[in-house]
């Protein structure tokens, strides 16, 4: 099977190492990809927002599965392209991928699937906003506002703060520039990213993983794509990814199926294990990132098989899925100034060594390797346990060198200690 991947992170790179292992994938594909991919793939540049190109380029390189990374192209309907051509494609029309691209068709979706997830309020004139801000966050006795821009933002577009004037602030400039706010009720918990392959009716979970959002340690600074994760979730009860699966991710599942937009792909289901019990924060249509990394580093069932069963519709039939034993621990390492105006171009020493995935990086004609974006490079460490594994990955970090570059320390840090308690 020849596979074409969509994308250009850490994330790619990892379904790509992931899909090399598959005994029946014997040809991979990447667009546009980067400097590490490069390296394991055939590597080819396209509008990766365009249908009509990736369509082309999967002819052209005789792809038997299109898999889509990100989630732009989904929203933009470059999966229903690729398929029109009569092209088998891992990834949710553009009608089912709102479940990430519109919030509001979220909480729709989720309202009429009896789904626990926050109270919210889209407020989309600035005149309201202040009698808004009075039913969320500190006004109604929560620890916190939640402010989310309603568009697509790479996970930057949230605030959550104490503060009134900054959550007003993020609101304010949202609306000011013409975007409405989502205003949502703080839901109190350790988060869970729990990833299901989904063929429209049949589930198939993931090993839960947790991501870390903020870009300092101790969850401070702001919002970023994704600092680091780690998988399994030691501190999780058992139990828990089955109550997911049967509470929230199957009811949505039948729900988008029953309003005839059955999601096929991967529905990653973002959530807060609050003393109620798991409630939804949000839906994504893809693999998240830097999740993917970890849970990856694990799986022992061939990849190529399980996306090619759900993109045709056979997933039933696969069986359940096999795991490595012990953990993995994803370390992002940043470039400098990254979330806000990263400094790019900076060159890197050390990016081959092994568990080592590139995301912004790009190689220059001499041979060097380069920073192209914000999130410059993943790391991964395995080991038998989470301490092992943290190790593991910050003694690769040592290795490596990028002029301004900065990372957390304390990726997975309270869960080996066993400090993480719901
Ligand atoms: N890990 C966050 C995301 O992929 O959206």
């Amino acid at each position: 099977m020849r596979v074409l991947v969509i994308g250009s992170g850490a994330r790619e790179h990892a379904l790509l190492l992931a899909l090399r292992k598959d005994p029946q994938v014997d040809g991979l594909v990447i667009a546009p990809g980067n400097a590490g991919t490069a390296l394991i793939a055939d590597q080819h540049q396209v509008d990766i927002t365009s249908g009509d190109e990736v369509a082309a380029l999967a002819r052209r390189v005789k792809a038997d599965m299109v898999v889509i990374g990100p989630e732009v192209p989904l929203v933009l309907g470059v999966a229903d392209a690729v398929r029109a051509d009569g092209i088998v494609c891992f990834g949710p029309t553009k009608e089912a991928a709102r479940i990430e691209g519109s919030k509001a068709f979220a909480k729709e979706i989720m309202a009429a699937a009896g789904v626990s997830t926050a109270a919210s309020e889209i407020v989309d004139n600035p005149a309201y906003l202040d009698r808004a801000l009075d039913r969320f966050g500190l006004a109604v006795g929560e620890p916190a506002w939640v402010v989310k821009d309603d568009r697509l933002a790479a996970g930057k577009g949230v605030v959550v703060t104490p503060d009134r004037a900054i959550a007003r602030a993020h609101a304010a400039r949202l609306l000011e520039s013409g975007h409405p706010v989502l205003l949502e009720s703080y839901l109190d918990g350790p988060e869970v990213s729990l990833f299901c392959v989904v063929d429209g009716m049949t589930v198939v979970p993931l090993l839960a993983a947790q991501d870390f959002k903020r870009v300092g340690d101790g969850d401070t600074g702001p919002n970023t794509g994704g600092m680091g994760a780690y998988a399994p979730l030691p501190w999780l009860p058992e139990g828990i990814c089955a109550q997911i699966v049967t509470e929230i991710v199957e009811p949505v599942a039948a729900e988008l199926t029953r309003r005839d937009c059955p999601f096929q792909g991967l529905l990653y289901a973002g959530l807060a294990i609050t003393k109620n019990g798991p409630a939804v924060v949000e839906f994504n249509c893809r693999f998240g990132d830097p999740e993917t990394q970890s849970i990856l580093a694990l799986l022992d069932s061939p990849l190529g098989q399980l996306l090619y069963a759900a993109a045709t519709g056979e997933l039933a039939a696969f069986g359940a899925l096999r795991w490595r034993d012990g953990a993995a621990v994803t370390v992002v390492l940043a470039a400098e100034n990254y979330p806000n105006h990263p400094r790019l171009g900076d060159v890197i020493i050390g990016s081959d060594a092994d568990g080592v995935l590139h995301a912004g990086t790009t190689r220059r004609g001499d041979g060097t390797v380069v920073s192209s974006g914000g999130r410059v490079l993943s790391v991964v460490g395995t080991g038998t346990d989470l301490c092992a594994a943290r190790s593991a990955a910050y003694r690769i970090l040592e290795s490596i060198r990028l002029p301004g570059g900065h990372f957390r320390t304390d990726i997975a840090l309270l869960a080996a200690e066993g400090k993480i308690h719901i």
